[in-house]
């Protein structure tokens, strides 16, 4: 059988949709400046779909901060990874500035955040560790899990009893194997909003003597009063061991980080091998996050101004009568019911109808019948914007509630 067979035969959960798709749900252009309207297929719309929270993609002075950058240093410089040639007084910077900002002793810098958190975890367990995990963790703790050789133990979503039941199993393993235990939560999470119960997790750290490794991507720069993350927002930065954000998202560029104890830190970075065995961030990346970290820190009114859209669109979307679920973040789901089919005639309606355009999540990333819309307000939104989105939202409710839209797949 030639391996390539499954490329007609099976595209997978995905891709069995890309020809009715491509173009449209999926792989969509948007063009134009980074910002609340931009275009899709030519015409301008509303956009709720860019993790952009902060509005720092188009802010004038990281515009101009990562062109000088590049006109001085191009996009190649440093050639190599860090431990090999990559190394420079910049990257250090960063990784001081950040691990400041997170109140860790420590960080270093990750060239793809998805990359990176897999050899985080990787790195610190062994055959003898136990994993302890949330059963909504992103793809990368996924990843990073499948190279572990020991044993991994998944909780229900925040389900603190039931997260306490795998750590008593976890504690009887490594007794027998002398191995430790590694804690993986998400600060947010990126599909529903919700916190992971940091408090609930580390009151139990005393107990079953776990480390814990927080994936903040979606807090980093939204949550806590100076915009340190989702521990800050508890109060439990000094429980959490490891802590691992994005630039992907607040800081609008690409890259990550992982902070914590020195020494640790020091560890992973002699055994990240997808650090050491892959090109260093370019110095126009490196720059500009700086940048963008000083405005984080100077600049508290771009995080201000998102909550203020956050909670107007939130109590709107909530007084219309919309179910967005148990978000306490930025992130705002709109659950409605109904087929992969209606959830496609929905989206097709918002984006043309109304120039809305905002993502949708169907069957099988959430339970079957299930529609969710998520919208990601940022500091470029406006409160027009928001109330515009309500009323379009209240009317796509209504007319799915009328069976308006038809179970078929959206022609696009
Ligand atoms: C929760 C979470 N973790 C990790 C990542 C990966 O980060 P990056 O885009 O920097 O690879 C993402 C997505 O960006 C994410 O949403």
């Amino acid at each position: 059988m030639d391996v390539f067979n499954k490329c007609t035969v099976n595209m997978g959960p995905l891709g069995q949709y890309a020809d009715q798709t491509e173009g449209y749900f999926m792989f969509p252009k948007l063009e134009g400046e980074i910002g609340n309207k931009m275009l899709f297929r030519g015409k301008e719309r509303l956009i709720w779909s860019l993790n952009n929270y902060l509005g720092l993609a188009n802010h004038p002075e990281v515009r101009k901060a990562d062109a000088e950058a590049a006109a001085k240093y191009g996009m190649a410089y440093p050639m190599g990874a860090r431990m090999m040639s990559g190394q420079t007084d910049y990257h250090e910077q960063l990784e001081r500035e950040l691990a400041a900002f997170v109140g860790k002793e420590s960080s270093y810098l990750l060239n793809y955040g998805y990359q990176g958190m897999v050899s985080v975890i990787n790195s610190m367990v062994d055959r003898k560790d136990v994993i302890v995990y949330d059963s909504e963790a992103h793809a990368c703790i996924i990843d990073g899990m499948r190279l572990h050789f020991g044993k991994r133990f998944v909780y229900p979503h925040n389900n603190i009893e039931n997260l306490e039941i795998q750590l008593r199993r976890a504690k009887k393993m490594t007794e027998q194997t002398g191995g430790g235990i590694l804690v993986i939560t998400e600060g947010v999470y990126g599909m529903s909003g919700d916190l992971g119960k940091l408090k609930d997790i580390v009151a139990l750290k005393e107990k079953y003597d776990f480390r814990l490794l927080v994936d903040d991507a979606h807090g980093f720069g939204t949550m806590g009063p100076t915009g340190a993350g989702t521990d800050e927002h508890f109060g439990v930065q000094k429980d959490v061991d490891l802590y691992f954000g994005t630039f992907a998202k607040s800081m609008a560029g690409i890259g990550g980080f992982i902070a914590g104890e020195k020494k640790v830190i020091k560890y992973l970075m002699y055994n990240m091998r997808s650090q050491i065995f892959a090109k260093s961030l370019p110095m126009p990346m490196v720059i500009g996050a700086l940048k963008r970290m000083e405005l984080l820190r100077t600049q508290p009114e771009h995080r201000e101004k998102l909550w203020t859209i956050v909670n107007a669109l939130q109590k709107g979307l909530t007084d219309a009568g919309l179910d967005i679920g148990n978000t306490e973040s930025p992130v705002t789901p709109v659950m409605l019911s109904g087929g992969v089919g209606e959830a496609t005639q929905i989206t097709f309606d918002l984006r043309e109808n109304y120039n809305i355009f905002c993502s949708i999540v169907s069957y099988p990333v959430v339970p079957k019948g299930v529609i969710l819309l998520r919208l990601i307000p940022t500091a470029v939104h406006t409160l027009e914007d928001v109330k515009y989105t309500i009323k379009a939202f209240k009317e796509v409710k209504e007319k799915l509630l009328n069976k308006e839209y038809s179970t078929e797949m959206a022609e696009v």
